[in-house]
C-alpha cells in the first residue's frame, strides 16, 4: 500500500506490475477465463486534481510509486480490453475500514488502526492531522460494489480503465467524536508523518455518479454504524484472543 511502497519503491512497482501482467496475459491465453478484475485506488489521483468531487476523468499525477503503478495498470487493463476484447473491469478503491484485515501500510490505514487502538488501549496517536478528509468506505459495501461491478451486463459499462468509487469523506476528528459515544474516554493525539503528504495529495471526496448511473453502486453504511459494528467486532475478536490464550 501507499505507505510502505514508499519505503521500498522498485519493489511496490514489481509487485504491482508484475502481477498484473502475469494476470493479463493468461486471460488473452486461456479461453476459460471470462473476466478480470483488478483493483485500482485513489491513489491514481495527485495534487494537481481537483480534491473536490474528483471527477471520474481528470488529471491524474500521482506522487506516490503506489499511485504510479495503480495508474499505469489502468492504462494496461484499457490496452488489453480494447485490443484483445478482454473483459476487464476495475474499481478504484477509497480507504477500507475493516474489523476483519488489519492495517498494512496504508496512508488510509489509520482509520482501522484508530478501532483497534481504541478498543485495546482507549488512545491512539493519529499519523494525520485531524481535519484531513479522505474517502473511506466500510468493507462489506466494498466487497457488494465489486461483486455488482463483476456481475453487470457488459454493455452497460463505459469505463474500461477503472470506476471511481465514492464511499464516505472522513477525516480523523470525525471518527474519534464517533468513537467517544462508544468510549466515552478515549483520547486522540495527532504527529502527522510523511503519510500527511500523501494524504494532502489525494481527493477529499469522490464523484462516483458514472459508477451509479452504469452498475447502480451504492452504500449502506455510514460512519455511526460502520463504527458500532467496527467497536462490537474488534471486542469480540481482541477477547477471544485473550480466552485463547
Ligand atoms: N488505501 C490505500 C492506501 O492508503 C490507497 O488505496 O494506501
Amino acid at each position: 500500500l501507499s505507505g510502505n511502497a514508499e519505503k521500498l519503491p522498485l519493489q511496490a512497482w514489481h509487485i504491482n506490475m508484475e502481477s498484473l501482467m502475469n494476470i493479463l496475459e493468461v486471460a488473452k491465453m486461456v479461453e476459460e477465463v471470462k473476466k478480470v478484475f483488478w483493483p485500482s485506488s485513489i491513489a491514481v489521483f495527485g495534487p494537481s486534481t481537483p480534491r473536490i468531487n474528483t471527477p471520474q476523468l481528470t488529471i491524474m499525477e500521482p506522487s506516490t510509486v503506489y499511485g504510479v503503478s495503480k495508474l499505469a495498470g489502468e492504462r494496461w487493463c484499457e490496452y488489453y480490453n480494447r485490443k484483445y476484447k478482454l473483459d476487464i473491469r476495475s474499481i478504484r478503491y477509497p480507504g477500507l475500514i475493516s474489523y476483519k484485515t488489519e492495517a498494512g501500510g496504508g496512508t488510509t490505514d489509520y482509520a482501522v488502526e484508530i478501532y483497534y487502538e481504541a478498543v485495546k488501549k482507549k488512545k491512539y496517536e493519529c499519523f494525520l492531522r485531524k481535519n484531513t478528509a479522505l474517502p473511506l468506505l466500510f468493507m462489506p459495501d466494498a466487497i457488494k460494489a465489486t461483486i455488482d461491478l463483476m456481475e453487470a451486463d457488459h454493455s452497460k459499462l463505459s469505463v474500461y480503465s477503472s470506476y471511481n468509487l465514492g464511499g464516505l469523506s472522513i477525516s480523523p476528528e470525525q471518527i474519534n467524536t464517533e468513537i467517544k459515544k462508544h468510549i466515552p474516554d478515549f483520547k486522540i493525539s495527532y504527529k502527522p508523518d510523511f503519510r500527511q503528504d500523501i494524504a494532502d495529495s489525494w481527493p477529499q471526496s469522490i464523484d462516483d455518479s458514472v459508477s451509479r448511473k452504469d452498475w447502480g453502486c451504492h452504500y449502506d453504511f455510514d460512519l455511526s454504524r460502520i463504527t458500532d459494528i467496527m467497536i462490537e467486532e474488534i471486542s469480540k475478536k481482541l477477547n477471544l484472543k485473550i480466552l485463547e490464550r
